[in-house]
Parts: structure tokens; sequence; C-alpha cells
């Protein structure tokens, strides 16, 4: 492992992984639902609302332009961290799910007509899914749904099928949230482009955990959300190509994304403003900014390999359990750091349930992918996801505990 990733020093750097859970220390296993957050992101907010809290963009006075050059300097960040070329293609949004809900109802409704078609695959979280269900149901467009293979990867030969000149937009997870695959997404930009349609890649569960470059990708439109990558709750981004943002309508409206304003008529902002209305997130939009430093500082590279390494060994300490079904491909070169496992004698609530009892996070159900669930045949799985801070003794608490899980409930070998 790399020199610099040392994961005790990291883990110093959580407070929130001093807490004990049930008189257990705490492993914090349930990041793909959303990440802990360094002492530098949680000082960067205090440092805010001390010292610069005020509204950015409309004032004169000095504590606005502090603010806002605070956050503008995030935006810079968030920028320069996908490798776009300019700031100005990085949108604030909530989150992943409303990053793809602007460009459902700012782009989709507009470029999306009856008899082309939508493509997204059976691994999509509902955020990436439901939005193109109102969109194609609205514009009586098709939605397609390219199936998975028997390790729950893209099945490949199916996405080519589907791509075809009806094709107006392929929307896809770059890795996912419930069973780990990591999807080829600048092979599926390239088929996607040439057939003239444009590529959104939902980043929820790779740009936290990997180098994600939106030029390298040739992405049209990229969504993620900051609190799954140590950065509040609250902010996220959607970047999209320059001239893809100038082309579009804006989401919502209000103050600060308007130009000129008459009775009867607006005019509107520059990109990113024109999506960006009302009072923005400011404080949190910082926080994303330090988030940011902190990753690289650490290396996205050493944080995927870090990664890699836990989920190795996770997979083959889960070998011994003949009892449970284990999902996603397991070369894990094209898998992200998520173990979901399901039994078909202990609900996965009660394992969730007894973990906890031991301090372990981890997190149980349908993951938002309820349509994966039923390809898969079951309705819930019990899911680890590891992060920078996590450690194989967590992953051994983990299979410790399963253990003690499956005894106590008494399971019988397959
Ligand atoms: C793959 C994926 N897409 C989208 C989302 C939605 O993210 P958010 O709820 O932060 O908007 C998630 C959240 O779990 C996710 O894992």
């Amino acid at each position: 492992m790399s020199k610099v990733f040392d994961v005790n020093k990291i883990r110093q750097d959580f407070p929130i992984l001093d807490r004990t859970i049930n008189g257990n220390n705490l492993a914090y296993l349930d990041n793909a639902s959303s990440s802990q957050k360094p002492r530098d992101v949680i000082q960067c907010l205090v440092d805010y609302y001390e010292n610069y809290n005020s509204n950015v963009h409309r004032g004169v006075h000095t504590l606005s332009m502090e603010a806002t050059d605070l956050y503008e300097s995030a935006r810079g960040k968030v920028s320069n961290f996908l490798g776009a070329t300019d700031p100005n293609t990085v949108v604030w949004t909530r989150g992943a799910t409303e990053a793809i809900n602007l460009v459902a109802f700012s782009w989709g409704f507009k470029n999306i007509g009856a008899g082309d078609a939508i493509v997204v695959s059976q691994m999509e979280h509902h955020s990436n899914l439901v939005t193109w269900q109102l969109v194609a149901t609205r514009q009586k467009a098709e939605l397609r749904v390219v199936p998975l293979t028997e390790n729950q990867t893209l099945d490949m030969e199916s996405l080519a099928d589907s791509i075809d000149e009806k094709v107006k937009l392929v929307s896809i997870c770059h890795a996912s949230n419930s069973v780990g695959s990591i999807n080829p997404v600048k092979e599926i930009a390239r088929k996607a482009h040439e057939v003239g349609a444009k590529i959104l890649i939902d980043g929820a569960q790779s740009v936290p955990h990997m180098p994600v470059n939106v030029i390298d990708l040739d992405c049209d439109f990229l969504a993620f959300s900051g609190h799954k990558m140590l950065a509040p709750m609250g902010i996220g981004v959607l970047y999209a190509k320059q001239e893809i943002l100038e082309s579009m309508e804006p989401f919502m409206r209000g103050g600060d994304m308007v130009l000129e304003v008459w009775n009867d008529k607006a005019t509107w902002n520059s990109i990113p403003n024109k999506f960006e209305a009302g009072t923005p997130n400011v404080a949190d939009a910082i926080g994303l900014g330090a988030a940011i430093d902190y990753l690289t500082e650490i290396g996205m590279d050493n944080i995927r390999a870090h990664e890699i390494e836990l989920t190795d060994y996770a997979l083959q300490k889960f070998n011994q359990f003949e009892e449970l079904d284990v999902y996603g491909p397991t070369d894990t070169s094209i898998r992200g750091g998520i173990l979901p496992f399901h039994s078909e004698y202990v609900h996965p609530h009660d394992i969730g349930t007894i973990l906890d009892q031991e301090g372990i996070a981890i997190r149980t159900g349908h993951h938002c992918t309820m349509p994966l669930m039923r390809s898969l045949g079951i309705s819930a799985t019990a899911r680890a996801s590891f992060y920078i801070y996590n450690t194989f003794d967590e992953i051994d608490r983990l299979v410790d505990a399963i253990e003690h899980t499956l005894r106590y409930f008494s399971t019988g070998k397959k």
C-alpha cells in the first residue's frame, strides 16, 4: 500500500469513529449510503458560520464578497477534481437525485419526443429510473432497460442491441450501489455518441471512490452527491458540457437565475447561475470543497487501491459462508467496495439488527433498486460498503458477527 495511505492516521481525522455503539467500537460499513465527515470538513463549516456567513452574489459588503469567493472557489475545486475545463460547467444541486431531475426537466422534456428511446440498466438506483419513467411516459418515448449477466455485470451485448438511432439518451450508473459492478462508461459513451445520443453518468458511487475525468469519459452529464464523499448532506453536483447547458432551459425559477425581469417576462442569467435559483447552500458547497481537498491529498488512486484490497479480502472471507449468496462480480477491477449478501434462512433486517448489537453498521433493504432485487428473485439484501477509513480488522469483525448470526438462526448448509 502507498506510503501516504495510512488508514490509522486517516481514522484519527474522523471524530465519529471514536464512538462506541452498544458497548463496541463503531465499525461503520454503510458508506454507500452516506460517508462520515473528517474534522477538516466539520471545521470548515464552523469556520464559515463563525467568520463568513452571508448571502452570496448580491452583496457589496465584505462578508458577502468573501462568502462569494469561497463559494465560487469550491466550484473551481469540483471542476478541477473532475478534470473539467470550465468551472461554469459545474452546477450545484442538492445531490445526485436533483441533478438527474434537472437533466430530465430541463433537457429531457425538450429533446426526447414521441418514438424516441431512453436507455437505462437493470442496476439503476430509483433516482435514475423513475425520473426517466416520467419523461418516457409524458413524451410517449420508450424506456429500454438493459439486463444484467449472471454475476450482475451489465450485459454488453444487450446494451449494444439497445442503442440504435431512436435513442436520445443513455442514463447509466458508473458503479452500482446495490451489487457494486463498475460499468465501462467510456465505451458506453462512445456507443451513445455513435448514434447521436447523449450520455448521463450517475457517478454517485464512483466519484467518491475512484478518479473520474469528465473529458476522458466524454460524458455529456455527470451527477453525484457530496454526502457520499466526506462532504455535508444537501450538496451535490451536475456537470454538463458547456454547449448543452447553454441550450437548456432553467429547471427552477426565482432569484439569482435571472438577468432582467419585467412584469410579464424575464431573461436568464448565464450558466451555471441559470440553474441555481434562490439562495444556494453556500456552507455545504464550501464543505464539499474541503472534502475534495482532503480526498485529493490522499489521492483517488490510493483510495481505489485501498478499497480493492478490502473488497478482495472480504470476498475471500465470505467464501466460508455456504449459506450466503454474495452478489456482484468477483473481479475487483470491475467492482466497487460494496458487498451485498443474502441468506434464505435469515432476513437481512435481522442480520442488520444483530450486527448493530456488535457495533457494526451495515444497510439492509432494497437499496432503492427494487427492480434489481426482483430480477435476483429476492426482496432485500444486507450490504456492507467500504471507504477510506475501513480496516481489515473491521471486516474480520463483520465476518465473525455474521458467523454468530447464522449460528444463532441455526441455518442449514445449502
Ligand atoms: C447509484 C446512486 N445513484 C443515485 C443516488 C441518489 O443519491 P442522493 O440520494 O444523494 O441524491 C444514490 C444514493 O444512494 C446512488 O447510490
